[in-house]
């Protein structure tokens, strides 16, 4: 068994819709550990049109840095052998790269790669445009939740088309194991057999069975789509991000 890395989750507390309160965040952490997650991005949305003026960015950031050290006091002592970063969720928007230079959100660990996630009605020739302007600055995206876009599930072949142009694909471990049945299952089923998902990370947002499910869903896509290329997409990946190397 290899160390499962999370790089999309909402377990900082008091930050966004994830962990309400300090001692939910503990549970997170708690259940996180005992799922085999020794590595932890998180990931507190960043929505620009939420502020109305600086003052209230720099408020987000403090915390932001308050949750994350409290987070970082309670896994040292509890955890050495886990290690937590820092990112951002980014719903796209016209001025994401001013912000990720003033700082005001942040890229997975500050390396080049940037969790971006799109409204689901998205189109298909708004999702590439973005993409490639974020490519053009120099970011590599990583799609949030893939399965959630109708313009991808309508047409797949997206997928393919925004991996060549060098977007990464992240999808979230519980819908993995919730869709049987439909569109989205069949979505799903098809990026996974073709190898197309690049990354699977929780987006946990509380402490239910529900959302904490990655080891669960690694053991699924292990049996079913092979052990090496579970490990990919559930840990090596993920960790280069983290570590900011590149990945083909
Ligand atoms: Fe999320």
């Amino acid at each position: 068994m290899f160390d499962l890395v999370d790089i999309h989750c909402h377990t900082l507390f008091g930050i966004d819709d994830g962990a309400t309160d300090e001692n939910t965040m503990k549970s997170m952490l708690d259940t996180a550990y005992s799922d085999g997650i020794r590595a932890i991005c998180f990931t507190p949305h960043f929505k620009t049109y939420e502020f109305d003026d600086d003052s209230e960015f720099e408020d987000y950031r403090k915390r932001i840095d308050d949750s994350f050290s409290v987070a970082d006091l309670y896994v040292k002592e509890k955890y050495p052998d886990m290690t937590l970063y820092l990112g951002n969720e980014i719903m796209y928007h016209n001025e994401i790269l001013d912000s990720l230079k003033a700082k005001n959100c942040t890229s997975l660990n500050g390396s080049s790669y940037a969790l971006v996630e799109f409204q689901p009605s998205t189109s298909a020739f708004e999702i590439e445009a973005a993409i490639l302007r974020i490519l053009r600055t120099g970011y590599r995206p990583v799609i949030a939740h893939i399965e959630r876009y109708n313009a991808l599930i309508k047409k797949p072949s997206l997928v393919s088309e925004l991996r060549n142009m060098g977007a990464l694909m992240q999808v979230n471990a519980r819908a993995i194991l919730r869709f049987k049945f439909g569109k989205i299952s069949k979505f799903i089923k098809q990026v996974l057999k073709n190898k197309q998902v690049d990354i699977v990370a929780s987006d946990a947002h509380d402490n239910t069975v529900f959302t904490q499910q990655l080891s669960k869903s690694m053991l699924f896509v292990s049996k079913r789509y092979g052990e090496s290329y579970a490990k990919k997409i559930f840990s090596t990946v993920p960790k280069a991000i983290l570590n900011n190397e590149k990945i083909h």
